[in-house]
């Protein structure tokens, strides 16, 4: 997607210093657009922890680069930790989304037959590279699959503007390009689509106003931004046609976790009759899964939800907005079942949310592809 004209990926390696990862500091957006240099692994760690990178096929890709980064310092520093350590820490940066994992582990498989250390950094960066291109071309195929979703609305409602509601940001810069909820919608916009969509501002970090917003006002896609609790209303009053989000770990049944919020609104969705999809590549997928109370839900610091971050005077701020002492507990995802969902879509097509529909679209064999 492009910036002031220029286009962007979230993440990419120098190139002119192939030591050297780049990513787009998301923790300034939209005030500040600042890229930031990753040179070792522990600096891999902190962006994902920190969220200066999010959004699940990014922290996947970015940790990726980031055993790439451990194999290619390990030359110079002979006291090096093993690489089974640094991809375990890599692993717990950020819990929910089953993307870091896979990512970390594939690459840990791809160097596994490797003897030499050139080697291993060698075939670490060619899959590190092949990962960041594959989550770049599952959320285009995400966005070719779900455009009919948006044409078929549109038909329907004889081309007035179609109304679609968004939570957090699941947009280009969780992804590679394109996103994953997002991509349908760029697509639509892009073929001249009447659309209109509704922004969760997603409290506590602000997702939905901060990322999605930005990412919209920058391509020129008609949205408003909203409250978190505004969503319900619109259903009622006929003013939302579809949901679309995204998801961080689904089971093969097809219940997910995605970002705090998601559920209320399957909720709302389903009592006024309004489709709710998930978008999402396979590599948001956990095949291992027996049932949704297995994913891990990140809890993260109460400071979050009880300051504002915010831009004045050219610096991030913090804004108190609770009484001195105030407990507060700040989950980062919840788990909305697939009983709420009317469809899934995903870089091999649209399909139910249930089992006997994702394993047809992801059979045996796709699923190690
Ligand atoms: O905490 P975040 O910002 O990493 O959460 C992101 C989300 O919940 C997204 O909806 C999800 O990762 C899907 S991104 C394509």
């Amino acid at each position: 997607m492009k910036v002031k004209g220029q286009h962007y990926h979230s993440i990419w390696i120098d190139s002119s210093d192939p030591s050297v990862v780049k990513v787009i500091d998301q923790r300034y957006l939209p005030f500040s657009f600042q890229i930031l240099e990753l040179r070792t692994n522990n600096d891999v760690y902190t962006a994902i922890r920190n969220m200066t990178v999010r959004g699940a096929p990014l922290i996947g890709v970015t940790a990726a680069f980031g055993i790439y980064l451990a194999l290619l310092n390990s030359r110079e520093n002979h006291a090096n930790q093993s690489i089974t350590i640094i991809a375990n820490k890599l692993k717990s940066a950020r819990p929910t989304a089953v993307n870091l994992a896979m990512a970390v582990d594939r690459i840990l498989h791809s160097i596994r037959k490797s003897h030499t250390l050139d080697e291993q950094i060698n075939i670490a960066l060619q899959t590190a590279i092949s990962l960041k291109n594959e989550e770049l071309e599952n959320s285009r195929k995400i966005g070719i699959y779900g455009l009919p979703l948006i044409e078929n609305m549109a038909g329907r409602k004889k081309d007035r503007l179609v109304n679609i509601l968004t939570h957090c940001n699941a947009g280009w810069l969780a992804c590679i390009d394109w996103g994953t909820a997002t991509a349908p919608i760029y697509m639509a916009h892009n073929k001249g689509i009447n659309l209109h969509v509704w922004v969760d501002e997603t409290r506590p970090r602000n997702q939905g106003a901060r990322l999605t917003a930005w990412e919209l006002g920058e391509h020129g896609v008609p949205h408003t931004l909203i409250t978190d609790n505004t969503g319900g209303q619109l259903m009622q009053e006929g003013l939302v046609d579809m949901v679309i989000v995204g998801s961080d770990r689904m089971t093969p049944d097809g219940d997910f976790a995605n970002k705090i919020g998601t559920y209320l609104k399957a909720l709302a969705a389903k009592d006024n009759n309004v489709p709710f999809y998930v978008a999402l590549p396979s590599t948001s997928i956990d095949w291992k899964l027996k049932n949704a109370t297995q994913i891990p839900i990140e809890k993260r610091d109460p400071e979050e939800v009880l300051y504002v971050k915010g831009w004045y005077d050219n610096h991030s701020a913090d804004i108190r907005i609770a009484p001195e002492g105030t407990p507060a507990l700040n989950y980062g995802f919840d788990i909305t079942s697939a009983r709420f969902v009317t469809g899934l879509i995903t870089e091999r097509g649209t399909c139910k949310a249930n089992r006997y529909d994702i394993m047809k679209l992801f059979s045996a064999s796709r699923r190690m592809e």
